[in-house]
């Protein structure tokens, strides 16, 4: 299979090209390309050096699949272009998200919904993948009508920007800024840009994709927050549940959950945190419990590596997906 990742030279894109090494992803051929900027650069996978390429050389090499994290305008102008060529693109952008012809997709969630028809791909942003994994097999059983979360994002959901800021910050140096603010001992309710609704469009993103993949019954509200933190983002969750429940009961259908760790053990200080989940592909749940202003309604907090489960390692699993039932 030839694959090419572009973006290869960011963020995410590096840990694409680990996530498809460490899960054995079947690349006979491995394409990486970013911008002009990079063209020429090496980029180790498997024991070699790749040279990054230009994006048009990329299709030109007509890949198989080719997994996009370079941006909402790069993928715009070039998913379709390689879809033409006959490519499935996986694009961890918002460009296509919310196209109503393009699925969306959590593998474990709906991956059922793939067909060999589709060739432009979206794979969810970071803070509703791990938020939906976590409580899918909930609203499966319970029903959730209604949801309110606040995150505490990573700043590496940001780009190579944001963490050269927070590093300059702390080493005292003026440079370039990714945020409007100091992000070192400092928190931002500004994810992404904001709307005509107050709200940021990353708080709708967790809104809309969930109504997209999940159930657009639910109703959802979040606070997005940028915290100087890097292993991945967290998130407090409230849920109100059609159905009476038991804690037990909960905690016993989120284990048998693949992908979900609990890690609920307070009297231990056993808790997830963003420090300690860096580099693992699950996401973990912890501090459940039930909401003593509402009977029917329960808290719980999710932590998640951001840079995998959130992006790369979702993306890989698509792709797994369309390989495993022979989309390909
Ligand atoms: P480059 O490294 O050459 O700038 P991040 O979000 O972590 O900053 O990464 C963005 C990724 O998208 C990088 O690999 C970057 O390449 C790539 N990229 C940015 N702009 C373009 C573009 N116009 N065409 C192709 N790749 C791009």
């Amino acid at each position: 299979m030839k694959v090419a990742v572009i973006g290869a030279t960011g963020m995410v894109g590096r840990i694409m090209l680990d996530v498809l090494q460490e899960r054995e992803f079947p690349v006979d051929e491995l394409i990486v390309a970013a911008s002009p900027r990079s063209a020429g650069a090496k980029l180790p996978f498997k024991g070699e050096e790749i040279r990054v390429v230009t994006v048009d050389e990329a299709i030109e090499k007509q890949p198989d699949i080719a997994l996009f994290s370079a941006g909402g305008s790069t993928s715009l102008t070039y998913a379709p272009k390689f879809a033409d060529a006959g490519t499935i693109v996986i694009d961890n952008s918002s460009a296509w998200r919310m196209d109503p012809g393009k699925p969306l997709i959590i593998p474990e969630i709906n991956g059922h919904l793939l067909t060999a028809n589709d060739r432009i791909i979206a794979n969810p942003n970071c803070s509703t993948i791990q938020l939906l994994a976590a409580i899918a097999p909930i609203h499966r059983v319970y029903g959730i009508n209604r949801m309110i979360v606040s995150t505490y994002q990573s700043i590496t959901g940001s780009g190579i920007k944001a963490v050269e800021q927070l590093k300059n910050e702390r080493a005292g140096i003026s440079g370039e800024m990714a945020y409007p603010y100091p992000i070192d001992k400092n928190c931002l309710p500004h994810c992404d840009v904001f709307l005509e609704n107050a709200y940021t469009k990353e708080e709708m993103k967790v809104v809309n994709e969930t109504h997209k993949i999940l159930d657009a019954n639910i109703r959802v509200t979040c606070t997005a927050v940028r915290v100087p933190v890097e292993g991945g983002h967290s998130e407090s969750v409230n849920l109100e549940l059609e159905k009476p429940f038991e804690l037990t009961a909960i905690k016993a259908l989120l284990n048998q959950q693949k992908g979900v760790v609990v890690q609920d053990s307070p009297q231990d200080n056993i808790y997830p945190m963003p420090r300690f989940v860096a580099g693992k592909d699950e996401v973990f749940v912890g501090r459940l419990r039930r909401d003593t202003s509402h009977e029917q309604a329960l808290n719980m907090w999710v932590v998640a590596d951001n840079l995998r489960k959130g992006a790369a390692t979702n993306t890989v699993q698509i792709a797994e997906w369309i390989v495993a039932h022979n989309l390909i």
